[in-house]
């Protein structure tokens, strides 16, 4: 994975995934580990983040490395006029990796393609975060034992959710049969259907969690992303489509356990969060190890 960049999550290989995974697992046991000092790691968010960005600066810190970078392009020469293009030529020139968070899809991409240090993608517009993935991915090894052969309900926005696209290609290495809740407005884009058809993994879609609920092994609720709407009365219309509540949950399985990116904004009732299975605030720790895998298997240094 040395100098490798993750734009998108099929930039790495199923046996990549999982040493990512293994090296979370070591750095969960003995996160304090100095191997970072005297790198330097940019992060840019050009768009809004809590989890990603504090927990890839958590994670640079933890291991001994300095961050730069700006969490509001507003305060940047983006705002005179500069160019993507020209800004991470620049960022480049200051930092051994750069993390990127834009709202637009391929910007992670036009970064690889221009930056002389590897880029790690933190999210583009709808499209992809991959590192999100492969916590995601760690969050469901912890709690199931493994990945593979696994029932993923995917909850919520399916159309413009950059994490459920990541996860779904991901996952469809380890023979996951996948279940897609939506509106019809945000429904799983085709393009990803016809990925699992060639992979010939079954997927079904529906519109009424119900007792379906208990087939699950993994509950992906997400959020209906306002910011990706041109119409405000169509965001309005499907906002509150799913709200997941406690009562739901009955007589699901045991080890079943509800992931959600977060931010949540009403998909997941309050009444959750005290549920054995409720996982999500687990999950978002759980990213801190994940970004310190990636991060030092990229740089080479494990
Ligand atoms: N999960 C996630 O991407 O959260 P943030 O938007 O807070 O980074």
């Amino acid at each position: 994975m040395k100098n490798k960049n993750l734009v998108s999550i099929t930039d790495f290989t199923k046996e990549e995934y999982l040493r990512i995974l293994e090296l979370a697992a070591e750095f969960e046991e003995n996160p304090r580990q100095d191997i970072l000092n005297g790198h330097v790691i940019s992060t840019l968010f050009f768009e809004p983040s809590t989890r990603t960005r504090l927990s890839f600066e958590s994670a640079i810190n933890g291991l001994g490395g300095r961050v730069i970078g700006f969490s509001d392009s507003g305060a940047t020469s983006a705002s005179k006029g500069e160019t993507l293009h020209d800004t991470i030529k620049m960022v480049s020139n200051y930092a051994d990796l750069i993390v990127m968070r834009h709202p637009l899809e391929g910007s992670a991409k036009l970064a690889s393609e221009v930056s002389s240090v590897p880029i790690v993608n933190a999210g583009d517009g709808a499209n992809q975060h991959p590192t999100q993935t492969l916590l995601d991915m760690y969050s469901i090894q912890k709690t199931q034992g493994n990945l593979e052969n696994l029932k993923i309900f995917m909850v919520g926005d399916l159309k413009y959710g950059r994490t459920v696209h990541s996860l779904l290609m991901a996952m469809s290495e380890f023979n996951t049969t996948f279940y897609f809740f939506s509106p019809n407005e945000l429904k799983m884009p085709d393009t990803y259907k016809i990925h699992l058809d060639n992979k010939g993994l079954d997927y079904f879609e529906g519109k009424e969690l119900g007792e379906i609920l208990t087939e699950a092994d993994i509950i992906y609720m997400t959020r209906v992303q306002q910011e990706r709407f041109t119409d405000p009365i169509e965001y309005e219309r499907v906002k509150n489509a799913y709200v997941l509540r406690r009562s739901m949950l009955e007589g699901t399985r045991e080890r079943m356990k509800v992931l959600h990116p977060l931010p949540r904004v009403n998909e997941i009732h309050p009444d959750v969060d005290e549920s054995p299975h409720a996982y999500y605030f687990e999950q978002a720790r759980n990213g801190v190890f994940v970004r310190m895998a990636i991060i030092s298997a990229i740089l080479g240094l494990k």
